[in-house]
């Protein structure tokens, strides 16, 4: 079954500056399903088009055209946004409040019954590890901290399809290795989780399939195993398939 389908989306950005009237063409022509209970991992170069079909499928950014359909749905339905947790690429959270202060906060916003809501949140810190450390201060957490936060926030909701923006940049390999760790038991539990990474060796150990964004389209799409039949490693795969457009192009 699919729970994300995107058909022809086409992301078409107005000029930045005024004078330039140039029109940035973000993403063009995507077409993708991925399955319920995998771990899709979208790789491609800065500036790709990661971010921009993330944003459109979590319905913060709406396509130019084309059609996206979660859970066989629309993401304008209230319905199908509680059923998906985001965490951005750079999520910022105050220096000055406790990990709790912000989960409790964030519980609010998702409208958390407050009698489960204390339970909700331990339940979070836990699985993200960060039990115990409920009332530091943001400014005496690390960055893999603050990107475990992040993660904790996503999953307030109990979200059955999680979309991660680069969930390990700026980690530290302990981080890179909890997080992938954290991402596996999620995924154990039945969540559907959809990914970037610059971090082709974590791509490589947590992903079923990946897709490659490159030069605004899908131009590639395979079960991790697939690629490991025929290639070293992830990155072998990714370099190779790089430079061969730039020798079709
Ligand atoms: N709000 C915006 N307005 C105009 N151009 C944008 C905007 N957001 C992103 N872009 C451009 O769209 C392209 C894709 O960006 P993005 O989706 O952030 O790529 P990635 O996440 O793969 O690095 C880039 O050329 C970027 O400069
Ligand atoms: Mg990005």
């Amino acid at each position: 079954m699919n729970v994300i389908e995107a058909k022809n989306v086409t992301k078409i950005y107005k000029p930045l500056d005024f004078w330039k009237k140039e029109k940035i063409v973000a993403i063009r022509n995507i077409n993708l399903e991925i399955k319920k209970g995998e771990v899709f991992g979208l790789l491609g170069l800065n500036g790709a088009g990661k971010t921009t079909l993330m944003k459109i499928f979590l319905g913060l950014l709406k396509p130019t055209s084309g059609t996206v359909r979660i859970f066989n749905d629309t993401i304008e339905n209230r319905k199908i946004r509680e059923r998906i947790g985001y965490m951005s690429e750079l999520p910022y959270f105050p220096k000055y409040l406790k990990a709790y202060e912000i989960l409790d906060y964030f519980a609010d916003l998702f409208n958390i019954d407050p009698k489960i809501k204390k339970d909700k949140i331990n339940e979070v810190l836990e699985i993200v590890r960060l039990s115990g450390r409920q009332n530091f201060k943001i400014k005496a957490f690390s960055k893999g901290m603050q990107g475990r936060l992040g993660l904790a926030q996503a999953l307030l909701n109990d979200p059955e399809i999680l979309f991660l923006d680069e969930p390990m940049s700026g980690f530290d390999p302990l981080g890179y290795k909890e997080t992938r760790d954290i991402i596996i038991e999620l995924n154990k539990k039945g969540k559907t989780i959809f990914f970037n990474s610059h971090i082709l060796s974590e791509v490589e150990k947590v992903c079923d399939r990946v897709g490659v964004l490159h030069r605004k389209e899908i131009i590639d799409v395979q079960p991790i195993d697939q690629i490991l039949k025929k290639h070293k490693n992830l990155e072998d795969y990714f370099i190779n398939i790089i430079n061969d457009e730039k020798v079709k192009k």
